[in-house]
């Protein structure tokens, strides 16, 4: 039984080890929580958790809400949607990220996020999903086709796809 989950200033060592198992910036996806102590990542939460309400954003950044996949009571990836996309987020980033523990790579897991996600923005009333993918990250090309997303542009480093 797969079902996201989202952060909470409450989540603890499970979600911190997850966050272990992804690296600090993985073709392209951010996790700060790779290189910090237990106590950061508890202060880190908070911060996640206002910056969901939109509130406290740093200068030109808009709101994201971050989401674990729960597998069998296991948090095995990381996903997070941007409440709104940027002239900068047109072109790099997207307004959906994600990322799975590398425990569990090549298991489906991250086309069932990207499908839980894809649900999730929609709950949001997120219409336009954009996301980009650094060439040549094949599997995170083939989550997004298999979840119907249609390529729309290229170019040197990355491709861009619309859902
Ligand atoms: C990209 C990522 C999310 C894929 O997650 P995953 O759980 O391993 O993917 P899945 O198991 O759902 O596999 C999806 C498809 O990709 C294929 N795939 C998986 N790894 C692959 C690889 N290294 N090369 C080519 N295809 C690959 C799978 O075979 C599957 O296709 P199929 O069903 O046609 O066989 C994961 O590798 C990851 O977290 N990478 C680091 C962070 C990242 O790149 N995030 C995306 C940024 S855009």
């Amino acid at each position: 039984m797969e079902y996201l989950r989202q952060l909470s200033v409450s989540d603890g060592l499970d979600v911190y080890n997850l966050l272990q198992h992804i690296g600090e910036e993985e073709n392209a996806f951010k996790n700060p929580v790779k290189k910090m102590s237990y106590e950061e990542f508890k202060q880190w939460l908070v911060q996640q958790e206002a910056w969901s309400r939109n509130e406290n954003l740093p200068d030109g950044c808009v709101g994201q809400t971050c989401f674990w996949l729960i597998v069998d009571n296991i948090p095995v990836c990381f996903g997070k949607i941007r409440h709104a996309l940027t002239s900068q987020s047109r072109l790099i980033g997207g307004n959906i990220g994600y990322a799975v523990s590398s425990l569990y790579r090549g298991k489906g897991y991250g086309t069932i996020l990207l499908h839980k996600l894809l649900e999730k923005a929609n709950e949001m009333k997120i219409e336009e999903k954009f996301l980009t993918v650094e060439k040549y990250n094949y599997a995170s090309k083939r989550v997004i086709e298999k979840n119907g997303g249609k390529m729309v542009s290229e170019n040197d480093y990355r491709w861009s796809f619309r859902f």
